[in-house]
C-alpha cells in the first residue's frame, strides 16, 4: 500500500511550511501594530510582567474646545483669592412652593444679626404673603418647579444667581419650608465661616438608585467612575456658586439625559446626582462629602421621616444636633452603611446645623423649645 504513504509524506512539508508562515506573519503584525496589539496574548503572563515597557500607556483622550474651556474657567475660579468683604455674610436661600410655615423661628435665629446674612426667597408654585420683616420682600423671580426634573437646579441657579449680586455674601445654603435651625446663629456662622469647605453631600453608591441612573449619554466628559449621588441640601462657598453658574457644558448633560422617565422606566433626579458628581469631578477636597442638613431616612421609604408637632422635641433636636458622624447606605439588595466622622477644620464635631422635615403644626412646640436660643 504504497499510495496512502506517499500522499501523507509529500504533505508534511506543505504543513509544516504553513505553520511557519503562519508564525512569522503572526510577528509581522505584532511587530507592526506593538500598541494596539500587545504580544502578552501570546506569552506567558510571568514573561509578560518582566517586558516592563508593556502594556504602553492609554492614550489621554483630547479635550474637546467646551470641555477645555470649561477647566480652564473652573480652575481659574478655584485659584481665585477671594479677599473677604468686611462683612462676610450668609445667604439664606428658602426654595418652596409657597408657604414658609417657621418665619416666626427663623425670626427669632435671625434677630440681632442683621449684618451678617441675608435672605432670599424662591416661591415656585404661588407668592404668599410673608409675616417677618426679615421674609418680606424677599421673594427673587421664580417658575415653576417640578420634582425631580432640571427646573429643580434651575431654580437653585436662580436663587444663586441673585444672590451673588451682593459681594457680601460669602456662603450660600440652600433650605426648604420644612427646614428648622438646630443651633443659634452665631454657632451656625462661626461653623460656615470658620472652615473652607463646601458642605455637599457626596457617595459612591453602585446600586440602582446611584450607578444604575448613569447613562452612557453622559460621555466622553462625564464618565462612569466620576458619577456620584447626594442630597440636594446644599451649603456652598462663593466659588462653587460661581462654578455652577459658569457651567453650561455638564449642566445640559444632565438637563437631557438625567430625567424622570428615561428610557422607558428608568428614572434618574438631576438635583441628586448634578452638584456631587460636577464638583467631585472638579474639586474633591473642596466638599465635605455630607450635607449640614439632617433628614431622617430610616423608615425606609420614598419619602424621609416628617415630624408632627409632638415629634418636635427638646430631646429630638439634641439628639439631631450631637449626631457627629455621616452615614450613606448604598441602594440595592446589597445595602452596604458608609459612615464617617464629620471632620470640621481637622476636628471631629457635630454634622447637622439644620434638621427636615418638619410639619407646620410643629410650629408652636419649636417657638417653646427655641424660647432660649442661647442652649443651642
Ligand atoms: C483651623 O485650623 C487651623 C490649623 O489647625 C487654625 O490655625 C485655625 O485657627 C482654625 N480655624 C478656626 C476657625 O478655628
Ligand atoms: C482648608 O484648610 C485646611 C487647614 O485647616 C487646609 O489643610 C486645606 O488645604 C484648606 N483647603 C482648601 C480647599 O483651601
Ligand atoms: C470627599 O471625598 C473625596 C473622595 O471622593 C475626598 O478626596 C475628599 O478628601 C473628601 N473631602 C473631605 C473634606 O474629606
Ligand atoms: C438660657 O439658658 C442659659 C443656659 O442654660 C441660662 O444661663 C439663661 O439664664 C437662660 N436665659 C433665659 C432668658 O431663660
Amino acid at each position: 500500500m504504497p499510495t496512502p504513504r506517499a500522499k501523507s509524506s509529500s504533505k508534511r512539508p506543505l504543513w509544516i511550511m504553513i505553520l511557519i508562515s503562519m508564525v512569522c506573519l503572526s510577528l509581522i503584525l505584532v511587530h507592526l501594530n506593538p500598541p494596539e496589539y500587545s504580544p502578552c496574548y501570546l506569552l506567558w503572563s510571568k514573561f509578560c510582567n518582566r517586558l516592563d515597557y508593556w502594556p504602553p500607556p492609554v492614550p489621554a483622550r483630547v479635550r474637546t474646545d467646551e470641555e477645555l474651556s470649561a477647566k480652564v474657567i473652573i480652575d481659574d475660579i478655584l485659584s481665585m483669592q477671594i479677599s473677604p468683604p468686611k462683612n462676610p455674610k450668609i445667604a439664606f436661600m428658602f426654595l418652596t412652593p409657597g408657604a414658609l410655615p417657621f418665619e416666626k423661628l427663623w425670626e427669632k435665629f435671625f434677630l440681632g444679626h442683621e449684618d451678617r446674612f441675608s435672605v432670599y426667597v424662591h416661591a415656585s408654585r404661588e407668592k404668599k404673603i410673608r409675616v417677618s420683616s426679615f421674609f418680606i420682600g424677599r421673594d427673587v423671580r421664580s417658575k415653576m418647579v417640578y420634582w425631580g426634573q432640571i427646573s429643580m437646579i434651575d431654580a437653585e441657579k436662580r436663587l444663586l444667581a441673585t444672590a451673588l449680586q451682593d459681594a457680601g455674601n460669602q456662603h450660600f445654603v440652600l433650605l426648604s419650608e420644612s427646614c428648622v435651625p438646630l443651633h443659634n446663629f452665631d454657632y451656625t456662622y462661626n461653623y460656615l465661616m470658620g472652615s473652607n469647605i463646601s458642605y455637599v453631600d457626596c457617595f459612591e453608591d453602585p446600586g440602582p438608585h446611584g450607578m444604575g441612573r448613569y447613562s452612557e449619554n453622559m460621555l466622553p466628559e462625564i464618565v462612569s467612575k466620576d458619577w456620584r449621588k447626594g442630597s440636594q441640601w446644599f451649603s456652598i462657598k462663593r466659588k462653587h456658586a460661581l462654578i455652577l453658574l459658569s457651567d453650561s457644558l455638564y449642566y445640559n448633560k444632565f438637563k437631557f439625559f438625567c430625567r424622570p422617565h428615561m428610557d422607558g422606566d428608568k428614572n434618574c433626579y438631576s438635583d441628586e446626582h448634578y452638584l456631587p458628581t460636577l464638583l467631585s469631578m472638579f474639586d474633591p477636597t473642596g466638599i465635605a462629602n455630607w450635607s449640614i442638613t439632617h433628614v431622617d431616612w430610616s423608615e425606609g421609604k420614598w419619602h424621609p421621616k416628617s415630624y408632627r408637632a409632638e415629634d418636635a422635641t427638646f430631646e429630638l433636636l439634641k439628639y439631631i444636633g450631637s449626631i457627629d458622624g455621616s452615614y450613606h447606605v448604598t441602594s440595592g439588595a446589597k445595602q452596604v452603611v458608609l459612615q464617617k466622622p464629620c471632620m470640621w477644620n481637622g476636628t471631629k464635631r457635630p454634622c447637622y446645623l439644620f434638621a427636615r422635615k418638619f410639619r407646620a403644626e410643629a410650629l408652636d412646640n419649636l417657638m417653646n423649645i427655641f424660647s432660649n436660643f442661647t442652649i443651642f
